[in-house]
């Protein structure tokens, strides 16, 4: 997990940080800390949903979370291409993704469940979501988003919290983070040819996830037979 601190905010104002978000600074680490304490809540919230799924059903629905705030210069910058000017105020209302959360599951339904389970909590509000599973981005992309809003409580004030949540198959997150640093490299001749490749990669991976489920649907339904042959044979 990452927090900002004074040495990248240091590295920030060599960068030709404005003076407004330095006379703020005090602010905007409190804001940073706030951020903290909504990913902190809503990390709980699934880690609680984890546990309860692993008594009831013997198997955990997701693999791994993790968390992350956003870096002042890429909220710096993220302001700067929005055309907002950097203040406090607009980090909260401009963006939406300054805290991160990113859920990884074995399943493509354990993520609809999660999903569903975490937005109907009654202290969250499900802001905006963005199918990308039902509905792939063009290059091939992957991944349920949702924006949720969460109250955190602080010494003298109840504060509403954005915090992005991105759920996907470990097979997803593999490819979102090969992606990721492909379009990092420089010189490729072929973009076309390459964007095709990892669109199909990304087609492939679809499908096998979807098989690795099927798979499981027919393991659960061969337990279910056994155990229901294994009652009856008690009863004879
Ligand atoms: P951002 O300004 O980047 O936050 O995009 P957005 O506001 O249009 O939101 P969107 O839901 O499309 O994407 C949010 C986040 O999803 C990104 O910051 C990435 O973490 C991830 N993401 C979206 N599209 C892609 C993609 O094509 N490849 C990879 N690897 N990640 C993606
Ligand atoms: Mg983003």
């Amino acid at each position: 997990m990452q927090s900002s601190d004074g040495l990248e905010l240091a590295a920030f104002l060599k960068e030709g940080e404005p003076e407004e978000l330095f006379k703020e600074m005090k602010p905007f680490r409190q804001l940073m800390m706030q951020y903290e304490c909504a990913l902190q809540e809503v990390e709980t919230k699934l880690n609680v949903l984890n546990t309860e799924f692993s008594l009831e059903y013997d198997r955990n629905p997701f693999e791994t979370i993790k968390t992350r705030i956003k870096q002042p210069l890429s909220i710096y910058n993220k302001l700067v291409r929005m055309g907002e000017e950097i203040t406090v105020e607009n980090i909260q209302n401009c963006l939406n993704d300054v805290a991160g959360i990113r859920v990884v599951c074995s399943f493509p339904e354990d993520i609809y469940t999660i999903a569903e389970l975490l937005s109907k909590q009654d202290d969250i509000t499900v802001l905006a979501g963005k199918d990308y599973i039902k509905h792939p981005k063009e290059n091939g992309y992957r991944s349920l988003h949702l924006i949720l809003e969460i109250p955190i409580f602080l010494s003298n004030e109840k504060k509403y919290m954005k915090v992005e949540v991105q759920f996907r198959t470990i097979a997803m997150d593999f490819w979102a983070s090969v992606e990721h640093k492909l379009k990092y490299k420089k010189n490729i001749k072929n973009p076309q040819e390459i964007a095709e490749q990892l669109k199909h990669c990304a087609d492939t991976i679809a499908d096998v996830d979807f098989r690795m489920q099927e798979i499981r649907h027919h393991i659960d339904k061969i337990a279910e037979q056994t155990e229901k042959s294994e009652i009856g044979m008690q009863r004879l």
